[in-house]
């Protein structure tokens, strides 16, 4: 049985689904149990749980083969990784753990929490002397979906520089996830998956432009401008500072590099953010 966390999110619905398709018995960790996602068959079995009790991870857990982890970005967000780690080895049936981390993970970059985070995840994995495999993606397509308004203005407004990034899609983190939950020969292997080319923001702003049929501008904006306005439209400053920090990485040319983990992993090539863009153009038109 694999126990997806995470279930409800963008990455985890689609694990869960993907999952269910290829005929897997799935148990989907959710807070709140009657927030099932749409596509969820009735065979998934879901349980309530939280990354912050122990008690209830320990129920969640109970008779896991495979557990898929993955936490949301929080302060608390490496305790929550490690919380779910020790209820795994409380089980006493030494379940295998695919850590859904972040491209970057490897290179343990000074200064980035997010990626921080996740080495101090994967470190804990590592001395728990469970069976692991890391899945690190790189920044996913779909987060230029919390843009479109911006996109609708014609512009696309980022402290990102002019350095290439490979985003990867969300679907296929999700379809790699899957490849990787229900087959073996990934033990100590950490997966890096990008999309097939570094694009600059330049190049995200045509595309998008493209499909929403107007122009869209790239402006590149400095991380204390970039702050400042996030403070002000009242985001939550771990998050925002968060952010700001990961885009710093992004413009210093540290996310741009492409791998082949996503073919390798799922037999397809990875989805462009062309692929993306014309998937999703209702969304970025006016
Ligand atoms: N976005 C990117 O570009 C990107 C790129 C690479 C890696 N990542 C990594 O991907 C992860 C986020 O993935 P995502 O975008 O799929 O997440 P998401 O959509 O934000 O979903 C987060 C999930 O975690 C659950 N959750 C939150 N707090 C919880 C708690 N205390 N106990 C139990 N469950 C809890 C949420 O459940 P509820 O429904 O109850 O809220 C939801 O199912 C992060 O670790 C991030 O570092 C993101």
């Amino acid at each position: 049985m694999i126990v997806v966390t995470g279930a409800t999110g963008t990455v985890g619905s689609k694990v869960v689904s993907g999952l269910r398709e290829r005929g897997e018995s799935v148990r989907a960790l959710v807070r709140d149990p009657g927030s099932r996602p749409a596509g969820w068959d009735e065979g998934v079995e879901v349980v309530a749980a939280d990354y912050t009790d122990p008690t209830s991870l320990d129920t969640a857990l109970a008779g896991a083969d495979v557990i898929y982890l993955l936490v949301a970005v929080h302060p608390e967000m490496a305790q929550h990784e490690i919380n779910v780690i020790d209820a795994a080895v409380r089980t006493g049936l030494r379940p295998r753990i695919v850590l859904h981390a972040a491209a970057g993970v490897e290179v343990k970059p000074e200064g980035v929490r997010f990626l921080s985070a996740h080495v101090t995840g994967h470190a804990h994995l590592q001395a728990g002397g469970l069976p692991w495999t890391v899945l690190a993606p790189n920044g996913f397509h779909q987060n230029f979906l919390g843009m479109a308004a911006a996109v609708k203005a014609g512009r696309l407004t980022a402290a990102a520089g002019d350095a290439p990034v490979s985003w990867v899609d969300a679907r296929d983190v999700a379809e790699a996830a899957v490849a990787v939950l229900t087959t073996d020969g990934h033990e100590g292997a950490v997966y890096t998956l990008t999309g097939p080319a570094g694009l600059t923001h330049d190049e995200i702003a045509d595309q998008l432009g493209a499909v929403a049929g107007r122009t869209v501008a790239y402006q590149a904006v400095e991380p204390e401008a970039a702050l400042a306005g996030m403070l002000a439209a009242g985001w939550d400053p771990w998050r925002a500072e968060g952010l700001i920090e990961l885009y710093t990485f992004y413009a210093g040319g540290g996310a741009g590099a492409v791998t082949h983990d996503v073919e390798k992993l799922t037999g397809h090539a990875p989805r462009s953010f062309a692929d993306f863009a014309a998937d999703h153009a209702a969304v970025f038109r006016g």
